[in-house]
Parts: structure tokens; sequence; C-alpha cells
């Protein structure tokens, strides 16, 4: 939520800081702003709606400076407008800040300041912070760092925040608490980002900065500290990415690129670690604690949206190979319900970002109470990998569409491998039923390849169901969470009502909503539920709705009764969910491109919830 990028050093600050607020817009996109200081001049530009129109509004601007901080933001407290966006300014117009994530207990500090005499101009937390900064500093006679540390002790919430200060114009202060922070290493030169997309141009080494940390950062000079003023070593990563991952590379939007690059993508995941002619998978992560894993008395998934329904696939998966048992839970939910952690349970944390805050302290509480935590995590080196005692990377390469869809397949391509190793530790599958799904897995990636070839028909059928108003999606087994996963895609780019429905569970409630204008997409391919969601299509067809089927290749049944039907290759039902998933990604992109909507930055969304 809310992406943060600052420069300082020897180039003009603007244009590195409106790049990368472009290459962060998947954070939010409600507003944007800088705040530039050249001389001792504080110069604040800020507007609503996305980058572009903050550029725009900057067009015959002095923006010339050396030093600066900009933000886009995805509205929490106050209305997206010009004078909730980011960057603040203190009363005093001295200082200006920046912030992702949420101060709680603002009130009582306002309405203190109100005592004072301060005078808002926004309705957001982050002008309370600053305002409360400067009055510590002012009452306190004391540099703005340790105005800074008073103030962080006091606060209850979530922060990124960066400070600068028109009086010293050769220094950005920066925070984190729960909202990330990497700060890239140049030349004489420093960039401050919520992630490495800004910062993979101008250098590879990187600093995530921890939790309670502080950053003084000057162009040739960075500083480290804890809450208690303790100097802490930087520890310089180098970052594995390279720039076109985080460019279109010719596609129109992220999106239909990052569906595309899945066969590349689950290849990379598979690569190293499966390898099928000697029936062996390599990831350190299990290998190292196998014990814990196999041992097992029950695994708790906890993820959020698209990852949550890769927890649920792998429930299925978990259960039927390891014969373990499996919950699945929404980590908002579980964080808060004093859930029960025995000892020998697994939690297993799947997310893209790494970075989700109701995911990432749902984790702390259960590693309080003694759990384990493995990490199913796409963003190498977030908070996420870095609390998990132990993980596999997904290696989906950044994902910037907002709709999750590559970091989708990775997850499930990462848990169909940690459940096959496991099950083969404890004895719980045969050797060739492993060997079987071993070969499955290494298929996946061309399979894959065969969906995209032509989807010539996927955009016809878009076209043909868009104006829909609902849409209602149906599967069994393991193609369950597909369907779930296949109306929240559809939601989320194209703002049609879709629900995801167990294809027998329809009986009891959504077929009230069948008629002839409903479409009723069927996850269909063969599996060992077949005959029964066939009955299931027959069920809806009796009552004159429109199907949609996804259906494995050659089927001569479900295509004659379906209206509309979507291939995938044949594959076993374990791994089934890494190919019907495909068409239904698809189907979401088209409908919202013949919508003509921003598939790419969706109204109200935000990749990284870094906010509860
Ligand atoms: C947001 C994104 C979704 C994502 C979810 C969980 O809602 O828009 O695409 O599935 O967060 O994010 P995570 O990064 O933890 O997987």
């Amino acid at each position: 939520m809310c992406g943060i990028v600052g420069y300082i050093g020897s180039r003009q600050a603007y244009p590195v800081i409106i790049k990368g607020l472009k290459r962060l817009e998947y954070r939010g996109y409600d507003s944007s702003g800088v705040a530039l200081i050249e001389g001792n001049q504080l110069k604040v530009f800020k507007k609503k709606g996305k980058v572009a129109e903050l550029e725009e509004e900057v067009v015959d601007k002095n923006l010339s400076a050396h030093i600066g901080i900009g933000h886009t933001r995805w509205a929490t407290h106050g209305e997206p407008s010009d004078r909730n966006a980011h960057p603040h300014t203190s009363n005093s117009g001295n200082l200006a800040m920046i912030h992702n994530g949420i101060i709680e207990n603002y009130v009582p500090i306002k309405n203190d300041l109100l005592k004072k005499g301060y005078k808002f101009h926004s309705d957001t937390d982050t002008e309370v912070l600053l305002n409360f900064i400067e009055d510590i500093q002012k009452n306190n006679e004391c540099t703005l760092e340790q105005a800074l540390r008073i103030a962080l002790k006091r606060i209850v919430g979530a922060y990124c925040i960066l400070l600068i200060d028109k009086n010293e114009p050769d220094t950005i202060i920066a925070a984190r608490k729960g909202s990330p922070l990497v700060i890239g290493i140049g030349k004489g030169e420093h960039f401050l980002a919520s992630d490495a997309s800004p910062i993979i141009e101008y250098t590879k080494e990187v600093v995530y900065v921890n939790d309670y940390e502080i950053a003084i950062v000057k162009a040739d000079e960075l500083i480290l500290k804890n809450l208690g003023n303790e100097k802490q070593t930087p520890f310089i990563t180098k970052l594995d990415m390279e720039l076109a991952a985080i460019e279109k590379g010719g596609y129109d939007h992220f999106m239909l690129k990052e569906i595309n690059e899945q066969p590349d993508t689950i290849f990379d995941c598979l690569r190293g670690r499966l390898l099928a002619h000697n029936g062996q998978i390599n990831l350190s992560g299990v290998d190292n604690h196998i014990d814990i894993l196999k041992n097992a008395q029950r695994i708790v998934m906890v993820a959020c949206g698209t990852s949550w329904h890769a927890g649920l696939v792998a429930e299925y998966l978990f259960e039927e190979l390891c014969r373990i048992p499996v919950e699945v839970e929404y980590a908002s939910e579980f964080r808060y319900r004093n859930p029960i952690i025995n000892k020998g349970d697994i939690i297993i944390a799947i997310s893209q970002s790494g970075e989700t805050a109701d995911t990432l302290v749902a984790l702390e509480n259960a590693k309080e109470k003694g759990a384990f935590i493995f990490g199913v995590v796409n963003a190498v080196g977030s908070s996420i990998a870095r609390l998990s005692h132990a993980g596999a990377y997904t290696h989906s390469g950044p994902e910037i569409g907002v709709a999750s869809t590559k970091a989708f397949t990775g997850q499930l391509t990462v848990l169909s491998m940690i459940a096959l190793k496991i099950a083969h530790a404890k004895g719980t599958i045969s050797e060739a039923r492993y060997m079987e799904l071993i070969k499955e897995l290494e298929a996946i990636p061309e399979k894959v390849k065969e969906i995209l070839k032509d989807t010539t028909n996927i955009q016809r059928i878009a076209e043909k169901y868009k104006d829909a108003k609902d849409f209602l999606f149906l599967g069994r087994g393991y193609n369950f969470p597909v369907a779930l996963e296949g109306a929240l895609k559809l939601k989320e780019v194209s703002y049609i009502h879709a629900e995801g429905y167990p294809a027998a569970e329809m009986k009891h409630g959504p077929i009230a909503l069948v008629d002839e204008l409903l479409p009723v997409v069927f996850v269909a391919t063969k599996d060992r539920y077949y005959d029964k969601i066939v009955s299931n299509v027959q069920e809806i067809k009796a009552r004159k709705g429109q199907v949609i089927a996804v259906a494995t290749v050659h089927d001569s049944v479900i295509p004659t009764m379906a209206n509309d039907t979507m291939f995938v290759p044949d594959a076993d039902e374990v791994i089934a969910p890494l190919l019907s998933v495909v068409p239904l990604q698809l189907l979401s992109y088209y409908v919202g491109i013949a919508k003509g909507l921003d598939v790419d930055k969706p109204r109200n969304l935000a990749k990284s919830v870094t906010v509860e």
C-alpha cells in the first residue's frame, strides 16, 4: 500500500523519483506527489490521480534539486484528493514527509496538537505524525533525528517514512516498522524505495532496512540506528533482478505479459530443483528441516487473496499426498482470534509480495507461540521471507500487474514440490506415483505454452459475455479453489460481480441466481469428479444458464453441453490447477480489455496491502 521513493546525490532528483513512482504505482494510485529541496527552498507538488497527472501538473515548474522524496498513495485516512496527497509539510514549513502505513493512535495526538494551536490541512494520520515530530523537536530543542526517535516510540501502527528538512538539505531520514524500505547504494548517491524496482537501473547493491530501524541517509553516507540510538551494521545484499523483468517488453499490459511468462516462470521455479530423470527434488528449505516437516501434526496455511487460493489447492495436495491435516486461514482472521498453536504445528505462509500486513502479523504472533514458519514467497528478501524459519522462493520474478497471475502458478509449483518431498520422506506416496507426479510437473511449462499459443477463442468468449452483470464459477476438488481464483480475477479486473463455489454446493443457494442471463463457468477437467460435474452442468443447462467450460482437450462430452469451451491439455488432477487457471486469467484479462478498463491498475486495489 503506497509506494515511496527518495533520492540524494549528484543527479537531478525529480526524474529518478518520478520514474520510481511509476514503477511503484502498483502499490496505489489514488494520488502522488514529490517534495524537493533546492538551496533552502522546499518545493512540494502533489496531485490526485495517477503519477501521469502529477507529471502534467509540474510541466512548467522549476524541479531542479539533488534531494527529494516522492509518494504514490493508496488512501486509508482521508479520501483521494490533492490535499490528502503526500508529501505533507509541517506547520513551520520546514519539514516534509511521506508515509506508507497507518498510525493507529493519531486521534489523541491530533487533539493534543490542535490544543497547542497546530493547524491541519489534510485528513491524514501522516500530517499528524509529522507535526508531532516537529512539536517534539521544538519542545526538546533536539535534532530532527532525536525528535523522530521519541515520536516513533510513542506511536502505535505501521510505517515506512521518509522525512526531509529544508534546513538540512543534505539528509533524508527514513524509518520503518511493518512497511518495507530498501536503500540502494550508489557511488556518492543513495536511492530509497518501497521495493527494489525503482533502484535496479542505478545499482544492484541494496540494504533492506529492518523494523524499528532509522536510516540517516546522505549522498555519501548511510547510517543505520535502532530506536535506542545504537548504530547497526548495514547488511548489503546484491539484487538478483534485471531491468527487463520490470518492463512491459512489447506487451500492452503487465497482466498479459505476466500470464504469458508462465511457461518460463514455472520452468524457472522447477529449474535445478526438480530433477525428473532421477526422481530428486532439491529444496534446501525442506531438506534442512525435513524431520520437523514430516512429523508435522498439522499444517496451517496462512495467506490473503490469490495466495489464500493457492493455500486451498495445497490443502488438497498435502492431505492427499502427505496425510497431514491442513487448515487454510485468512491471515486477517487468524491473527485476531487467538488461534490454538500446538507443538508440531507448521505454518506455511504464502505471499507474493512478502509484505502483506495481515500475513506478516499473523506470522509474528504464531512465531511467538512457538510455531515453525515456512515461507512460500516471491519477493526475495521481503519481510515474510526474513521472518520465516525456512522457505522456498517461487522465483516468478517481479509481478507488477495488480491482479496476481504468474505468482499464483509459482506458488502452486512450489507447494506441489514441497508436498511431494514430504510425502516421499514420510512414505505416504508410492515410488511409482511419486515418479509419475514428478514427470507431470516437469511437463507443465510446455502444457501452459499450448494454452497460450492461440487465445482467439478466449477473446471471443470475453467479448460475448462482457456485459453480463454477474458470473458464477464452479469447480470440484482441486478445481474448486481454481473456481474461486477465476471469480476473484474477473472481479478484480472487470468489476463484474462474480462468485466462486464448489459445484455441488451451488444447489444450496446460488442455483437460485441461474437464468438465461447468467454465465456459469465450470472448471470441468478430466478428474475423479468428472461424472459428477457433468451432472452439475446439466443442472445449470436445465435452468437455461449460459455454460462456459474449461475442459480437457479431446473431451467429447462437456463441449457438446457447454455454450462455449476453453480447452487445456490433459494433466494429473493433483497438478491440473496449474493449467485450468490459465484460461480463467486470460478470460478476465480480455473481459477487462473489452470493457476498456485499466487491467494493470484496477480501481481501489493495490498490489501490496501493507495496512490491515
Ligand atoms: C492484494 C493483491 C492480491 C494478492 C493479495 C495477497 O490483494 O491485489 O493480488 O493476492 O494482496 O498478497 P500477497 O503479496 O501476500 O500474496
